[in-house]
């Protein structure tokens, strides 16, 4: 049998050449559109399952009665629902609350204390967290101010997560320096995730989903918080 690659040195190169062309020509534009047409059509793209922003305003309008803002930034929902199980807390002690998504607060104004919580993405506050608090840290330097943060990181409570949890929220704290503030773990849904957040979470970082939202520790912080909030005025 005739060994083309030691006879016949340069057609056996021009073959593999050749094929190597073909190879790259046709190997890798389909793989282009494969990949185009995986992302972006709807089918594959799995967008988050929808959810409705909660905005709740409790207690009664009394003269003298606390007035607190309880104000939130979320994506998949489970800080919402933290915000209003605070909000309900606060208003059973006596205080006129809203609930509402840091976005929608149009003012500060007539507030007496404000709550302000925000989920963890990628280690950080939510981007409209951090401006809320710095386009308005003149006026919340005035009042008593609450920090929490909802995060997975706490799905294994140990004293070196809770340190890392409460580092997530420092920076907000230089902005403003909170009377109290409080770390919970949080909820991961997969189905409240877009692709590439599910990506992410479910293949690379590997966080199971769950529920892991401890209520009664979310509920003794806002019992214990209302004394904090009702001070009149910061202590310098
Ligand atoms: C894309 C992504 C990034 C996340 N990054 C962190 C993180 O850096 N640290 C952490 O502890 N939790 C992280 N989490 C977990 C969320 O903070 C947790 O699921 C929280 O309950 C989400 O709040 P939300 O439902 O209000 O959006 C991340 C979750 C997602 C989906």
């Amino acid at each position: 049998m005739i060994d083309i690659k030691s006879e016949y040195p340069s057609i056996h190169n021009e073959f593999m050449a050749g094929l190597n062309k073909c190879r790259g020509r046709y190997l890798f534009f389909p793989l282009i559109i494969f990949l185009v047409l995986f992302l972006f059509t709807p089918s594959h793209r799995c967008e988050a399952e929808d959810w409705q922003p909660i905005e709740k305003n409790y207690g009664e309008n009394k003269p003298g009665a606390a007035k607190i803002l309880v104000a939130y930034a979320t994506r998949a929902g489970s800080t919402a629902e933290i915000a209003d199980a605070i909000g309900k807390k606060l208003a059973e002690g006596g205080a006129r609350v809203d609930v509402m998504p840091v976005g929608k607060v149009q003012s500060i104004g007539g507030y007496s204390a404000v709550v302000l919580g925000s989920a963890i993405r990628m280690g950080n506050t939510l981007p409209e967290m951090n401006d809320f608090a710095d386009n308005h840290k003149d006026e919340l330097r005035e009042i008593p101010v609450a920090y929490f943060a909802v995060c997975m990181i706490l799905r294994e409570n140990t004293p070196k997560n809770q340190e890392k949890a409460y580092a997530y929220i420092k920076p907000l704290t230089e902005v403003v320096m909170p009377v109290d503030t409080a770390v919970f773990a949080g909820k991961m849904d997969y189905s409240r995730l877009t692709f590439f957040e599910k990506l992410v979470i479910k293949y690379i970082v590997r966080v199971p989903e769950g529920d892991l939202r401890d209520w009664q520790l979310i509920n003794n912080w806002a019992a214990g918080l209302l004394p904090k909030l009702t001070n009149r005025k910061k202590e310098e």
